[in-house]
């Protein structure tokens, strides 16, 4: 049978996986797509480089523009990351009548609507499976696998530096810098890691992940992002010592109102499986109504990990391209015209637990200002740790775990506490979750 003809945009670390395993595996994938895929043509800045991984078996250019107008390309796999040529490059394709399958969350989660909404007009597929979770098959499973249920919220460990670098932290004490080195020689990190270490990218994946969930357009400008810069050790050490890890999570939960979509670093009970995902590792747990919590595991990141997923779009758009666009799985698991303006929430209407750190006093009626003063907001404390002081230091650290309250309350009454005379510097306060329904 005619085989589908590919070409690839960009054989860095993601290309060069992508046409390692699809050369390896040659056999098995065609007999599960029903015909042989090819890469025919590759474009890349390095020529030499593109020369040496494809050996003479696939046209080599570095004019990529050229290559998405090629009318012997069916489908366009555009692995070169970025907001501009990217964009470019994949409305072309599109225009062009091609498929498309990226990996590229950024551009997803910025211009995600355009990008659909082109597709659609021209009857071709958009697939992203490697953009999220790397090798995770998750866009599968929230888009198909898990389309009877309403799902209720989801909540990620979706970037595997970020993991990476806690992880070593925690373990090996290592410093942040050096740790950081590690992850963009391992090639998790992005071009840019200031994307990884801020949580930027892992806010592009939920970004793209609450779309599918609660059928949603995408929203990327709405997400509330902090990433794990600020995170001092002795709060990773706090925490453990009250029974919770450390994790950079993306969450998107529906609420009454609107949808939760936030990344923070985020205590969560150590004795949660999410918890034990160590090292570049990814996880995300989804819960819906019929089906419950259901984990999903693996690497998000590497060459071969997400080849993975970018050849099993590869066999999808193969298997589906012959079929009547309106009968194919929709970009956002939901018809585009079934999309809803469900608000994303701003950060003050969010609610959850709190974990908050102070320095104060160690003298009488100290602590007592301080949870008179959350009991007036009507936060409800869960948990108290206080640093047994040293020989002679007059201040110590007092830990609070709350139960959940509004971060408006919070933010109120981390200000009245800063303001007490016993109480120094400022309150550290991350976002608390018990993952457990
Ligand atoms: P790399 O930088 O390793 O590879 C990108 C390749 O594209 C490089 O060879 C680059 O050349 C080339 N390139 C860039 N711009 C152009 C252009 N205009 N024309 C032709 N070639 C170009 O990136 P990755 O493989 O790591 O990432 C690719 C995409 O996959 C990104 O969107 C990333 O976010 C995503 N992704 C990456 C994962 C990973 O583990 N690395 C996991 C999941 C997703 P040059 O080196 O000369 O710039
Ligand atoms: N930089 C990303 C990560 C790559 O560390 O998870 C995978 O998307």
């Amino acid at each position: 049978m005619k085989p589908m003809n590919v070409g690839l945009l960009g054989i860095g670390t993601v290309g060069g996986g992508t046409w390692t395993v699809l050369t390896r595996n040659q056999e098995e994938i065609t007999r599960r797509a029903g015909r042989p895929i090819c890469i025919t043509a590759v474009a890349d800045r390095d020529l030499e480089r593109a020369r040496q991984l494809t050996g003479g078996q696939a046209t080599v250019t570095d004019d990529a523009f050229a290559l998405v107008k090629d009318p012997a390309i069916d489908i366009v796999v555009e692995l070169i990351g970025g907001y501009t040529t990217a964009k470019d490059l994949v409305m072309m394709a599109i225009e062009n009548g091609k498929h498309v399958v990226t990996a590229n969350k950024a551009l997803l989660a910025v211009h995600g609507n355009e990008i659909f909404a082109a597709a659609q007009r021209k009857g071709v597929m958009v697939a992203f499976e490697a953009a999220v979770a790397g090798g995770i098959p998750i866009i599968k499973a929230l888009r198909e696998g898990l389309s009877a249920n309403r799902i209720q919220w989801l909540a990620g460990i979706i970037n595997g530096t970020t993991n990476f670098i806690l992880s070593e932290m925690r373990d090996k004490g290592l410093a942040f810098a050096d740790v950081l080195k590690e992850a963009q020689r391992l090639g998790y990190a992005e071009a840019d890691p200031t994307f990884d270490i801020e949580g930027i990218d892992a806010a592009h994946k939920a970004t793209l992940m609450a779309s599918i969930a609660f059928g949603i357009p995408v929203q990327f400008d709405k997400a509330y992002i902090e990433g794990i810069t600020q995170l001092q050790a002795m709060d990773i050490r706090y925490a453990e010592q009250l029974g919770y890890r450390i994790k950079l999570l993306g969450i998107a939960k529906r609420k009454i109102n609107g949808v939760e979509l936030r990344v923070h670093p985020t205590l969560i009970p150590a004795k949660r499986l999410i918890a034990n995902v160590e090292g570049a590792m990814n996880a995300v747990l989804v819960w819906g109504d019929a089906v419950g919590a259901t984990l999903y595991y693996g690497k998000g990141a590497g060459a071969e990990p997400t080849a993975s997923a970018v050849i099993a779009d590869l066999v999808d758009v193969t298997r589906l391209h012959t079929a009547d666009p309106q009968n194919r799985v929709p970009h956002l698991a939901f018809q585009a015209d079934q999309l809803t303006d469900l608000p994303v929430l701003p950060i003050e209407e969010v609610e959850t637990a709190y974990y908050l750190r102070m320095r104060a006093a160690d003298k009488p009626g100290v602590l007592a200002d301080i949870t008179r003063i959350l009991a007036d907001s009507a936060i409800s404390i869960d948990a108290l740790l206080q640093r047994e002081p040293e020989e002679g230091e007059e201040q110590t650290d007092i830990v609070l775990l709350t139960h959940v309250a509004r971060e408006k309350a919070v933010n109120a009454a981390m200000a009245a506490i800063e303001a007490l005379d016993t109480v120094h510097g400022k309150v550290t306060r991350i976002r608390l979750e018990e993952l457990n329904g």
